[in-house]
């Protein structure tokens, strides 16, 4: 009797537990998002959880040199527009030797400049100058692949010894009935067709997860994990502040089975295509735990080298675009330190896909704030990106009514904030003809599709000016065409004018030092279709509020003082021009009117 009656008050006692455990999440995931921790004015900041990092793509950025191709002094040339703009950390895409192939991801040698961007020494002036503006540069490191051309690629083919297992070999398969050479699995590269190609010289086949001037390294080689770090030692020795990881998520791949053979990845079901990646499911080649531990053994390294060199933390911004509980991995666990910066690409993954956000409601960007706030582990860092080379710019994406907003956004949520060059000034993608085509995932495919692939539209060369050339070069012609939009989005002309997406991003780099954003709590809402509100708040200070109408329909009588449990006055401290709003006006919190695209910072008084 007794024990039954336990038993009885133990499910009824479940049962309930269960429901109370779902009604607080539905309540968390939905609409708005419950401070995490009460926020402490006396809580220290790393350098880099406050920085504002900057994603520079050298081949674009700025030619000193006049051959049409951005290079290392053309950057120092432009560390001082960095730094009135108020960056503090630059991220380069890869600057080392490279037949450039892939455009710098295809690396011949690790521990050298590529001619056409300058040399060993133009990079330690590279870093002795930024160091003079209290700017960190950041390196890629690029740990998947090298080219074909590198040194140890070649020793690998022939076999020399101690380079025999650096990178992927398999023999394949003869096919009994065609009597055809057939590749050892399914894969495919991330650059269309098989991810295995045949090499006459070693008699073999090699992966290559992206190019075929790309082979995959060998990972479960331990010679292979040594070279490795002797790389981002040396780049360390030379000075940065740590690396930007590249397609990291491709590191291991599926040991084969007793027999030697891969397992083939299944269908994904979501194109017929079989020449796209996204053919298949990528159970074998992407996301493997051992990468995971692999990316902490690097943060290991960095660590004892800061423990023996002393100066400030080495840091490591991990790329992949995997799920969101893989990612988050990246960040640690009780026994092991992981990525400072694991980035996060939901405003890029996320949303209505990746290529046309354009009418994104506001709860759809209340979903993307909370994937990440959400699903990340306490006492991390957030991290902001909303475009880099890969990717459709911020206002083709967003659509162009958007940019303000959009950098607005990604400077007032909590932690890094991270922008690829060009979206300070609202560049947007240019169509790129099939013949002035460079991108390998374009020109791979043909002439009819290549601009579903191709990433020349977002890497075109900087505008600087509205002179020849958008003041990125003198030469008669650029390695990539330059948008026209140049003669009136470009630094010299929105420097002039206080109503320009420049103008408003060097605001927002300066509100960016206020405790406030710094340590605040975070509370976000959307009010219907059109209002995204965020509420920022930290004792002792004035509170800060964003609101933004996401959608070209004007709204009245807005609430978000309920939303956002704010109560008290305001004031317009930051507005974008399509606000039509004046710095300094009060405005009523529960009752807004807000122009179409409008976004507007306010601060409590
Ligand atoms: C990711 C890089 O961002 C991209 O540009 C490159 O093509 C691939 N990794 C391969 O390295
Ligand atoms: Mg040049």
């Amino acid at each position: 009797m007794t024990f039954l009656h336990n038993l009885l008050v133990t499910i009824l006692l479940l049962g309930l537990l269960c429901t109370l455990g779902r009604a607080a999440a539905v309540d968390l995931s939905l609409e708005q998002h419950q401070d995490r921790a009460a926020a402490s004015k006396e809580e220290k900041r790393d350098w880099w959880q406050v920085a504002q990092f900057y994603q520079i793509y050298p081949r674009s950025f700025k030619d000193s040199d006049g051959d049409g191709v951005g290079d290392i002094q053309g950057i120092i040339s432009k560390l001082d527009y960095l730094k009135e703009i108020g960056v503090t950390a630059t991220w380069l895409s890869p600057i080392f030797t490279s037949p450039m192939v892939d455009f710098g991801y295809d690396i011949s040698d690790f521990f050298d400049i590529q001619p056409e961007y300058g040399t060993l020494d133009d990079f330690d002036q590279l870093v002795a100058e930024a160091k003079k503006r209290n700017i960190k540069i950041i390196l890629d490191f690029v740990p998947n692949h090298s080219s074909d051309e590198n040194e140890w690629f070649k020793k690998s083919v022939k076999r020399e010894k101690g380079y025999e297992d650096y990178y992927m070999w398999h023999d394949g398969y003869v096919n009994s009935n065609t009597g055809q050479r057939e590749p050892p699995s399914n894969w495919l590269s991330g650059f269309r067709g098989s991810a295995w190609e045949w090499n006459e010289k070693r008699q073999q086949y090699y992966l290559h997860q992206f190019a075929v001037k790309q082979p995959d390294l060998n990972y479960r080689n331990p010679l292979v994990v040594a070279q490795m770090k002797r790389v981002l030692t040396y780049w360390l020795d030379r000075g940065v502040a740590g690396f930007r990881m590249d397609a990291v998520a491709w590191c291991f791949e599926s040991l084969p089975d007793a027999n030697g053979r891969y397992p083939d990845e299944p269908l994904s079901g979501t194109t017929d295509d079989p020449d796209n990646e996204a053919y298949l499911k990528h159970i074998h080649t992407q996301d493997l735990r051992e990468t995971v531990e692999m990316v902490f053994q690097w943060k290991t390294l960095l660590d004892d080298y800061q423990r023996v060199h002393g100066g400030d933390t080495r840091i490591i911004m991990v790329e992949t675009y995997s799920e969101l509980d893989y990612v988050m991995q990246f960040y640690g666990n009780r026994t092991a330190k992981g990525a400072e910066i694991p980035f996060n690409f939901q405003f890029i993954v996320g949303g209505n896909g990746v290529k046309d956000n354009t009418k994104l409601p506001a709860g759809g960007f209340v979903k993307i704030i909370n994937s990440w706030l959400g699903q990340m582990p306490s006492g991390k860092t957030a991290n902001w990106v909303m475009g880099n080379h890969d990717r459709s710019r911020v206002g083709t994406r967003f659509g162009e009514d958007r940019i303000d907003l959009m950098n607005m956004l990604q400077m007032f949520l909590p932690g890094v904030s991270i922008t690829y060059q060009g979206e300070e000034l609202g560049m947007t993608d240019l169509d790129i003809s099939w013949e002035d085509s460079r991108d390998p995932a374009g020109c791979n495919s043909n002439a009819d599709i290549y601009d579903q692939f191709s990433r020349d539209p977002v890497r075109t060369p900087f505008h600087w000016s509205n002179e020849a050339n958008a003041g990125f070069s003198t030469s008669s012609s650029t390695w990539l065409p330059i948008n026209p939009n140049y003669q009136t989005i470009n630094v010299k002309t929105e420097n002039a004018s206080t109503t320009s997406h420049l103008s408003l991003y060097k605001q927002l780099t300066q509100l960016r030092q206020l405790k406030t954003l710094q340590l605040g709590a975070t509370r976000y809402a959307n009010v219907g279709d059109n209002v995204l509100a965020i509420k920022r708040s930290l004792s002792g200070e004035a509170t800060l509020v964003l609101v933004a109408n996401v959608l070209e329909t004007k709204v009245t009588g807005v609430d978000v003082a309920g939303p956002l449990y704010a109560s008290g006055n305001y004031k317009i401290k930051v507005s974008n021009p399509q606000a039509k709003a004046t710095v300094g006006d009060s405005v009523t919190l529960s009752s807004l009117t807000l122009e179409p695209y409008a976004a507007l910072i306010l601060e409590s008084v």
